[in-house]
This record gives C-alpha cells, sequence and structure tokens, in this order.
C-alpha cells in the first residue's frame, strides 16, 4: 500500500464551505470564448452535472462569450442553490475581432458589475475578481488601488458580497488588502507554471484561496511523459494526475478545471480520489524546475 497522502477535500470560501474541485465555465462560450458555443444542449448538461456532483464554486465572467457563459449559466441552474458559489471577473471586455481589451476604468468596472448581475439574474455578486490585465497571462506591477475602491464602493452598496483579484502580483495582493478584504487570487499556475509557487505559500498562511487559472494548461492540455507514466501507475489519467498534484500543493488551492464535456467533467471530478505518494510527488515536482522559484520544503 503506498503511503497516504490525502489532501483535504473542502476550503472556506468566502465564509462558505466548497469542494476544492469547482469547475471554469470560459470555455463553455464557444472556440476562442467568442460565441456562438460550440453546442448549446451540452453546455447546460454540463453545467447541471457539475453541480448536481458536487461543484460549489463555479468561475465565470460576463466577457466570456461576451455575456453567453453568464446566460448559459442563468438558463441552467438558476434560481441557484444556496450553496453554490458563483465567482465572476471584471477589467475586461472584448473586440468585435474576440480580441481582449482592458476596461479597467471605474466606470468600467461598474458596467462589468451590472453586466454580471444582469445576466447571472442576482441582485449581488458572491465574488467579483479585478482581472488585471497587466500582460494577459501574468501579471505585471502596477497600482490597482482605483480599481478596487471601485469594487469596494460596489460591495458597500450592496452588489458585490466579495472581492478578488485575478492576474496580480504579491505587491497588488498586499494593496488591495489596504482598501478591502481580499478572499481569493485567480492567476495562472499548474504543473509546468509555477511562477507562482511563493504566492501560493504565501497566500495558504493568509487563509487566502488561491485559484489557479489553466490548472491542466488551458487550451493546450499539458502533455508529459511523467505525468503519463504516474497516472499508469496510480490508475488515473494524466489530467487528474495534473488536478490532484495541485489539490496536494497547498490546501487553499481551489480548482476551476473547464471542459465542454461530461466525460471530461467525470474524470475531472474524480481527481480527488488519486492520492499521490511524496515519491510521486517529487516526481511531478520536477516537472516545473525552471518555471519557478525553489519549492519551500513543505512541498518537496
Ligand atoms: N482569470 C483569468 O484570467 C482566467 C484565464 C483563463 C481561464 N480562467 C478560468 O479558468 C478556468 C479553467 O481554464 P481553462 O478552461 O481555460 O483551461 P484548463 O481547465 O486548464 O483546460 C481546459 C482544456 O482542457 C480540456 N480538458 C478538460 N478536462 C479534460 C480531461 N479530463 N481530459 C482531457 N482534456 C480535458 C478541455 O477540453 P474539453 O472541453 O474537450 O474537455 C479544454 O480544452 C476557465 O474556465 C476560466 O473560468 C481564468
Amino acid at each position: 500500500m503506498p503511503q497516504s497522502n490525502r489532501p483535504t477535500s473542502t476550503y472556506q470560501l468566502a465564509g462558505r464551505t466548497v469542494n476544492r474541485i469547482g469547475y471554469g465555465a470560459m470555455q463553455l462560450a464557444g472556440p476562442g470564448v467568442f460565441g456562438p458555443p460550440r453546442d448549446r444542449d451540452a453546455a447546460i448538461a454540463v453545467l447541471r452535472e457539475a453541480v448536481s456532483s458536487g461543484v460549489k464554486h463555479i468561475d465565470t465572467s460576463d466577457f466570456y462569450g461576451p455575456h453567453i457563459t453568464n446566460q448559459l449559466i442563468r438558463e441552467a441552474l438558476h434560481p441557484y442553490p444556496d450553496d453554490l458559489v458563483i465567482v465572476t471577473k471584471v477589467g475586461a471586455g472584448r473586440g468585435e475581432d474576440a480580441s481582449w481589451i482592458p476596461a479597467l476604468e471605474p466606470e468600467e468596472i461598474r458596467r462589468g458589475v451590472y453586466d454580471n448581475l444582469r445576466n447571472l439574474g442576482v441582485d449581488a455578486l458572491d465574488i467579483v475578481n479585478l482581472r488585471s490585465m497587466g500582460d494577459i497571462h501574468a501579471p505585471a506591477e502596477g497600482s490597482i488601488e482605483q480599481q478596487v475602491t471601485e469594487l469596494a464602493e460596489l460591495q458597500r452598496q450592496g452588489l458585490v458580497r466579495h472581492i478578488g483579484l485575478s492576474n496580480v502580483t504579491s505587491a497588488q495582493v498586499a494593496e488591495a488588502q489596504k482598501i478591502a478584504p481580499i478572499v481569493c487570487v485567480q492567476n495562472q499556475y499548474n504543473l509546468v507554471q509555477r511562477a507562482d509557487d511563493a504566492l501560493v505559500d504565501e497566500l495558504a498562511a493568509k487563509g487566502i484561496a488561491y485559484v489557479p487559472f489553466f490548472p491542466l494548461g488551458g487550451f493546450t492540455p499539458i502533455q508529459s511523459t511523467v505525468l503519463s507514466n504516474i497516472a499508469e501507475t496510480v490508475s488515473a489519467t494524466p489530467m487528474q494526475v495534473a488536478l490532484a498534484w495541485l489539490l496536494h500543493r497547498a490546501p487553499n488551492i481551489l480548482l476551476i478545471p473547464g471542459t465542454s464535456s461530461l466525460r471530461h467533467l467525470r474524470e475531472n471530478m474524480q481527481a480527488a480520489e488519486c492520492v499521490l505518494t511524496h515519491a510521486w510527488l517529487a516526481e511531478l515536482n520536477k516537472m516545473g524546475l525552471g518555471n519557478s522559484e525553489p519549492l519551500p520544503a513543505a512541498a518537496r
């Protein structure tokens, strides 16, 4: 029997208990995250099965589609279960050519919140992430005070319950925390993209959720012989092992793998059953070397 190392299955997100395996709805919008969806009925079925199989945390934005992902969530799930936390984000818009356009002026932040409220069909948003647009998939330093202040004002008005951040640095988290409580950070991170190793640990110590985007590698899921070999050894799929590694990495990591396939959804939900020994974790950790600072002792 291999040495057991089972991670916890739940975490407190904005004061509510969520299963650590949630669901990322972005790619339901259609190719290039720009509508129309490939298969609308399949998207609705995936959302419904996600929730019926235990997902309590769905990640979305009104700029996915645009509007389409939120409209699908509303059609599939409204009225929402009390224990479902829907996390959305503001800070970007879409051009007619599907480009991603920064929308970080205070009035654009406000409009983004109104768009999310309308298309999700709610009076208040559970969590709104400010999506910093420093670089498209990597954070860049720079003040986010103006944007967080606007979100804090919307929070005072009761339109936003909790505030999170996306695509940010440690310094930006600290800056935002002086303005309002921050409940989660969503940055790019996975087995082979480990630039945020230190931030993961810093947020774990503060009790702030870290939600990696592209947990499976994004539009081109991770492929590696090491991953495939370990997957075979533990009778799991490579994507289950990639998710399991994140679950083992730190207790504050919440997963939002995206899929438009019921088969993949079921596979991803089962990743919690994939318990990795210290030896396998050590092998997997080597995959990210060169992309990060050295891992802290506890994660090696
Ligand atoms: N804050 C940000 O800036 C930001 C940026 C990007 C994404 N996000 C959020 O993060 C979530 C996750 O990102 P993501 O969906 O782009 O990337 P991801 O979860 O890393 O990977 C999704 C890709 O993996 C495939 N996939 C999913 N499960 C699979 C499985 N079991 N086996 C094989 N392939 C599988 C999906 O294809 P199929 O559909 O065929 O399964 C899709 O192509 C998004 O939904 C979004 O909510 C946030």
